[in-house]
């Protein structure tokens, strides 16, 4: 079939570049005289019929904006037999001829639903902080993500130093430790704790005690958000040891903000990855990258557990504080 109009839509939690992806699929598209349809707030626009037609001035100047023109939703009703026929009704009534998937595991498990039962052709294009979606590296926004957690540690080292206070910093990872992980590691803290991974808490007090008998008494401690609450955590490491605790929440935070380069490039590489799928005929793939290179995996694959060594992260975080 030649494709004539694609459709575009971002869904699930925004993450910061999916603009950056969104000016690619349609610029690369228009390159090739494909029309492309802007469908806004993901699926439940599929469902209401919120569908723009987007030109090339359209997309002008968001390369560098956070958040997604084409805002995002989580669409409860999309899961459901009728939420779905609806949906494909108003594909077909628009001569969408096939849909880039800007988004995390969930909304590829939409894109399998349209393939699988509705024979839609859909391509995914990894948008999310988490960096949980499997078959790449790195997942769109996550490289920004870590970078504001980092931003955002640096400065709590500052007065945690001066006042020689613990910190508990909860970032966000609802099952995913990537973030925690990276930011414990860049930001040289103290400790971390991820969902992935048993942790012990007494371990953790013992070694506060004895740190401060020896004069250490600042510590940052990195938390997902997924792993415990950092009140809790705060509270317990008061209760134990008799130490002052202070709590940051990063939260949503780190889901906005400028794309950093890597988030750009990557975005502008996948978005133009996935509409070459679809001119080519492909449906049901995941486009990403493995060690710089692109990579295109079923998206039954995509949303299947990734795997993410954390044990050695874990050490290097120990024995580097
Ligand atoms: P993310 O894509 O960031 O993982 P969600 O898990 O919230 O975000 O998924 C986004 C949307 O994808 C959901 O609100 C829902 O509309 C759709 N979706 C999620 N899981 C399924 C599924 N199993 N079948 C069909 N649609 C799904
Ligand atoms: O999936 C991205 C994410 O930011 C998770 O890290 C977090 O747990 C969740 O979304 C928060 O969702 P919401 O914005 O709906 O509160």
């Amino acid at each position: 079939m030649v494709i004539k109009r694609i459709g575009v839509l971002t869904s699930g939690g925004d993450a910061p570049a999916m603009n950056a992806a969104i000016r690619s699929v349609v610029r690369y598209a228009l390159h090739y005289k494909i029309e492309v349809m802007g469908i806004i707030k993901g699926y439940s626009g599929l469902i209401n019929e919120e569908l723009q037609l987007l030109d090339h001035r359209f997309v002008s100047n968001i390369i560098s904006r956070g958040g997604t023109i084409l805002k995002t939703a989580r669409c409860p009703e999309f899961l459901t037999e009728d939420g779905q026929a609806r949906a494909v009704e108003v594909i077909k009534k628009n001569n969408i001829d096939g849909l880039v998937l800007i988004g995390g595991d969930g909304t590829y498990r939409g894109g399998i639903a349209l393939g699988k039962k509705w024979g839609i052709s859909c391509i995914g294009v990894p948008g999310t902080i988490d960096n949980d979606v499997n078959g790449t590296d790195s997942t769109i926004g996550s490289d920004t993500a870590v970078n504001t957690a980092l931003e955002a540690i640096d400065k709590i080292r500052d007065t945690a130093t001066s006042m020689e206070r613990i910190f508990v910093v909860e970032v966000m990872g609802r099952d995913s430790g990537f973030i925690a992980l990276q930011a414990a590691l860049g930001g040289g803290t103290e400790d971390c704790l991820i969902p992935e991974r048993k942790f012990d808490f007494n371990i953790m007090c013992h070694d506060i005690v004895e740190g401060n008998l020896k004069g250490k008494i600042s510590w940052i401690i990195v938390v997902a958000e997924g792993k415990a609450k950092a009140e809790d955590i705060a509270k317990q490491i008061t209760d134990r040891t008799s130490l002052e605790t202070r709590v940051v929440i990063l939260g949503h935070t780190q889901r906005g903000g400028t794309p950093t380069a890597r988030d750009r490039i990557l975005a502008s590489r996948l978005g133009a990855k996935a509409v070459e799928l679809l001119i080519k005929g492909e449906k049901g793939k995941a486009v990403g990258i493995i060690s710089d290179d692109i990579n295109i995996v079923d998206l039954e694959f995509a949303v299947s557990k990734k795997k993410f060594e954390t044990d050695n992260f874990y050490q290097l975080i120990k024995i580097l504080t």
